[in-house]
């Protein structure tokens, strides 16, 4: 039998909800009142999940793990800047632990398996903490997604062809969480960044940038000490992309 561990500090605190607006929302609110770090908002059904970049995120109720924790990590200011790839490693160690198959990430931090996307975080400043909203696809068949969706999504269960334990998979999270921040805290950053880096399906790959002023194609080479992308564009230059999306194309079917 599996050892259960007993988190240090994440999940010590859970608010368990049938049905929430959006766990970040509530887990936001929380953190204002003084919520302790690794405090977590879970949630059975969102009724407005919030996806990055003002998107809305689709939470098919009991499907997923929508979850959102409350961080306060003793960071420096740069160490912040690597808290999106410390949480995109926590998740997929996570995940791949409980679906027994590889999982990739996408910079910044999506999570696919085969190019699908099974997973995507959203991280919020709440003053002087941070919220951390991850939504995990498990139970998903091909046809609960939208059919936009469907070759672009999938779920952890579909991915393994057997059950995945939702309970195991949250205390799980909540171990590899607390591994990758207290990483991160030991400024054992480069160890950090190289194995992100190891693990990024967009790093090496032919990407489509959809910045805010424009888009460009180019090849990702690498990221810069502030987890910026580095993308060659067709006139050779250099150009480091700090937010937007990022296709991937080639090595995933993901785009
Ligand atoms: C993305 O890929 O755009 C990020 C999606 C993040 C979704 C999760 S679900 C739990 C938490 N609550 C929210 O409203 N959003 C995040």
């Amino acid at each position: 039998m599996q050892e259960e561990s007993i988190p240090r500090w994440a999940g010590r605190e859970v608010r368990r909800l049938g049905t929430v607006d959006s766990t970040n929302r509530a887990a936001r609110q929380w953190a204002r009142e003084g919520a302790a770090h690794g405090a977590a908002v879970v949630a059975a059904n969102q009724t407005a999940g919030r996806g990055r970049r003002g998107r809305t995120w689709a939470s098919l109720p009991g499907a997923g793990l929508w979850l959102s924790i409350v961080l306060r990590p003793a960071l420096t200011e740069a160490a912040w800047m690597h808290l999106p790839f410390a949480a995109g490693l926590a998740v997929a160690d996570a995940c791949q632990g409980a679906a027994g198959v590889p999982v990739d990430l996408k910079w910044p931090n999506d999570l696919v398996i085969s190019g699908r996307k099974v997973c995507g975080m959203l991280i919020e400043r709440e003053g002087d903490a941070a919220v951390l909203g991850i939504g995990i696809n498990v139970r998903q068949r091909p046809e609960d997604f939208p059919e936009e969706l469907r070759g672009k999504a999938a779920s952890l269960q579909m991915a393994a062809g057997h059950e995945v334990d939702m309970d195991a998979l949250e205390s799980e999270l909540y171990a590899t969480l607390e591994k990758r921040v207290d990483q991160l805290q030991a400024e054992d950053e480069e160890a950090l960044l190289e194995e992100y880096a190891g693990r990024c399906v967009t790093i090496g790959a032919q990407v489509t940038v959809q910045a805010a002023e424009d888009a460009f194609e180019g090849i990702a080479e690498g990221l810069d000490g502030t987890g910026a992308l580095l993308v060659r564009d067709g006139m050779g230059a250099i150009r480091r992309v700090l937010a937007g999306d990022v296709s991937v194309r080639a090595r995933t079917g993901y785009a």
